[in-house]
């Protein structure tokens, strides 16, 4: 109810203005009775996923909270892990603006925001701060003016930087809307990537005294033998898990919806059966060696309960976040 309230206020602001408005409100709300809005309780539902123990399986996808600045006003909704990020090295502005749109018939987001982000090192000060008690996983990336040949290295610069306070580390080489990104997710540059950043997770560990496991980010616009060869790069390179996953370029299923030709990735209800798929293709082909964190449509606790049917361990939200609230947290916990 208060969300409905809250939601039809913020869909009267353009998309991202709303989402400043939704992220500044959270970080001055929280630990003040105001947190009243948003906090509420979530059964336990604990899971032990890549080594990891998570309160219960229900995540908050990548990119609402690029900075870290919102982690313990997710805390108080019942999130079982927080995932922070996309990440760069250096602040970077992201791409021009307007650069998020809602398709509302279909409750899906189309976004092309670019990794806009204050930096690494700022998120790293917002994690120390952060008294949330479940697990952060660090969504990192690449600078837009990194060379696509010198792209690793801007993944090993965050992974050195992150390692320490991270429960686990997400690698974004998925999102489109960062030019020559997801052609890491091929061949040889697959493996090459994902050689260099298992050799840095042990020289890390060895530093740190720590284990801090790796997972693959994803994109759901890969063909069914490309699914197949990520996930032999996954198995030989002994990732430890895998999150499936991102936003979309296809529009078959918002076609002359409102904002349905603007530039990026498609996200929401659209993309739900599409990351099924994907899910179900890779358990397929990963038959148990490494975990599938599901992200990609979950609107309610029956499509979480799909994508943990087709092999999801753990279960991730954004869009359906925007579109429903924080009641979404706990009807899935609850319920899926
Ligand atoms: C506005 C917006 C920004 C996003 N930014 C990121 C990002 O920075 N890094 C990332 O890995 N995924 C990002 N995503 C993708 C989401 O984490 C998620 O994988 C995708 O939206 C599918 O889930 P959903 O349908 O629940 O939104 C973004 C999605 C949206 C809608």
């Amino acid at each position: 109810m208060i969300y409905r309230l809250a939601r039809s206020v913020l869909f009267q602001f353009d998309a991202e203005k709303a989402h400043d408005l939704a992220i500044q409100n959270f970080s001055r709300f929280t630990g003040t009775p105001l947190d009243l809005f948003y906090r509420q309780h979530v059964p336990d539902r604990p899971v032990e996923v890549m080594g990891i123990k998570f309160k219960n399986p229900v995540g908050l996808a990548a990119g609402l909270d690029k900075n870290g600045e919102c982690i313990d006003a997710f805390g108080a909704m019942g999130f079982g892990f927080v995932e922070v990020g996309t990440v760069t090295p250096r602040p970077q502005p992201g791409n021009d603006k307007p650069r998020v749109f809602r398709v509302i018939p279909a409750e899906g987001i189309i976004n092309r925001f670019g990794f806009n982000n204050l930096g690494v090192d700022n998120l790293i000060e917002n994690v120390k701060k952060a008294k949330y008690d479940g697990v952060i996983g660090i969504n990192i990336g690449k600078n837009k003016d990194t060379p696509i040949e010198k792209g690793v290295e801007d993944y090993l610069i965050c992974m050195d930087k992150v390692y320490q306070y991270a429960g686990y580390i997400a690698v974004n080489i998925s999102s489109p809307n960062t030019p020559g990104l997801r052609t890491l997710q091929y061949g040889e540059a697959l493996d090459d990537l994902l050689s260099q950043l298992k050799q840095k997770q042990k020289e890390l560990a060895e530093k740190h005294s720590k284990y801090v496991p790796l997972a693959l980010k994803i994109a759901p616009d890969l063909e069914d033998h490309e699914i197949g060869q990520v996930a032999s790069a996954l198995i030989r390179n002994e990732i430890d898990g895998v999150i499936a996953t991102n936003t979309t370029l296809d529009r078959s299923l918002v076609e002359n919806m409102p904002n349905c030709n603007e530039a990026g990735g498609l996200s929401g209800r659209p993309l739900q059966n599409r990351s099924t798929e994907v899910i179900r293709r890779l358990a397929e082909e990963l038959n148990g060696a490494i975990p599938i964190i599901g992200v990609g449509g979950i609107d309610s606790a029956v499509a979480a309960r799909e994508k943990m049917m087709a092999g999801a361990q753990l279960v991730q939200i954004y869009t359906g976040f925007i579109y429903h609230g924080p009641k979404l947290v706990k009807d899935i916990v609850t319920n899926a």
